[in-house]
């Protein structure tokens, strides 16, 4: 296993840094560059098909469903189409109103978890299209579906999910492109636009990688607090809640992803000097209320670790430890964000002496309920 894992000590520190080139394989032959379009032929769907929708429920579980709350912001924005995002667990207990102008997206890593294919069961009744976002060729939830678009991240050995994560939020941004060239949401030169922008993730994933020393240095600071809170808005909601998820899940200590704005409807009351408080605050249009949250969070008392926008040196006024990350679109924010917080929570497990491949009472994939 050791030569596996090369020069790394630990598989999900290996799969971190494979990230650049995991999005370099989403991406490649997706693109025809020649008539700047998306091409997905595995997805199985004509565009006159894809016109008949009228909404798309996507199902998951654990970090796979946070993915999912990334790319509902995808294709509601680029191809006006609603999304509604659901655990894979509790989906057919809802009695969810779906028909056949729905399609059903199941993201899951190993393809087999069993709440995620109960919910394509559930829609497959209802009549509605099934596609699902895998990695493991071959899974169930590749064999059951209609479509499928492979995630092209290769093996993820590590528990605690994190290639797969950036790499299934990748393909929802070419599917969310893919929906709109049919529904025509998008102007060509938008098209193009987010294309480019889609292509540069791979170099400001490398660039994000550079900070690692200064996380590592951050854990070091940190890793003996014994509950954290992570705040985020807009589509960088479920990047706070990934992040904490990331911490719980490897380093065994309490954190909650909170959006940033409901601070004041109940965690504030927790916030003390033995309470980090981790806020993502990019130079977007939430920036200023990022900012006024930081200082009622400081104003208690709480340690303040702000993900900022590199070249933001105001914030460091406000916090007390920063970590810059490379400016990116909006929309694509997350898939660099996510990355300094996999960083924080893999030190700080490590530093806490925890099995961070095989962390206590989790499975790769839960193939029970
Ligand atoms: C388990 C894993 C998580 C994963 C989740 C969903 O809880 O530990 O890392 O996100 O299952 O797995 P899936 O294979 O469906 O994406």
């Amino acid at each position: 296993i050791s030569a596996v894992k090369g020069e790394y000590k630990h598989f999900m520190q290996k799969e971190i840094y494979e990230q650049p080139r995991a999005i370099t394989d989403t991406i490649r032959g997706r693109v025809d560059f020649d008539n700047m379009q998306i091409v997905l032929p595995e997805l199985n769907i004509t565009a006159e098909q894809i016109r008949q929708l009228d909404q798309i429920v996507t199902v998951a579980c654990g970090t796979s469903y946070y993915s999912g709350l990334v790319g509902k912001f995808f294709i509601e924005k680029l191809a006006r189409l609603r999304v509604e995002v659901a655990y894979g667990s509790e989906y057919r207990y809802s009695d969810p109103i779906l028909d056949e102008r729905t399609a059903i997206l199941a993201i899951t890593q190993s393809g087999e978890t069993v709440d995620t294919l109960a919910a394509i069961e559930e829609a497959r009744e209802k009549h509605a299209t099934i596609w699902s976002i895998v990695n493991a060729i071959g899974s169930q939830a590749m064999r059951v579906a209609d479509g499928y678009i492979a995630m092209h991240a290769g093996p993820e050995i590590g528990v605690a999910s994190t290639k797969a994560f950036v790499t299934s939020i990748v393909d929802q941004y070419l599917l969310a492109l893919y929906l709109a060239q049919a529904r025509g949401t998008l102007s060509q030169d938008q098209l193009r636009q987010a294309i480019h922008d889609v292509s540069r993730l791979p170099d400001l994933i490398g660039r994000t990688l550079e900070m690692d020393a200064a996380v590592q240095e951050l854990a070091q600071a940190l890793y003996q607090y014994t509950d954290f809170l992570y705040l985020g808005r807009g589509i960088n909601y479920p990047i706070a809640l990934e992040g904490a998820l990331k911490l719980k899940e490897i380093s065994y200590i309490h954190a909650e992803g909170y959006p940033a704005g409901e601070m004041k409807h109940g965690p504030i009351a927790l916030i003390d000097e033995s309470m980090p408080v981790l806020a993502i605050a990019l130079k977007d249009d939430l920036y200023e209320k990022m900012i006024s949250q930081i200082e009622q969070a400081q104003a208690r008392g709480g340690i303040v670790i702000a993900l900022a926008t590199q070249g933001d040196s105001f914030i460091a006024q406000k916090a007390d430890h920063v970590l810059y990350v490379p400016e990116t679109p909006y929309l694509l924010s997350p898939v660099v964000n996510v990355v300094p917080l996999q960083l924080l929570a893999y030190h700080i497990a490590a530093l806490r002496g925890a099995d961070v491949d095989q962390p206590r009472n989790l499975a790769k994939s839960v193939t029970v309920e």
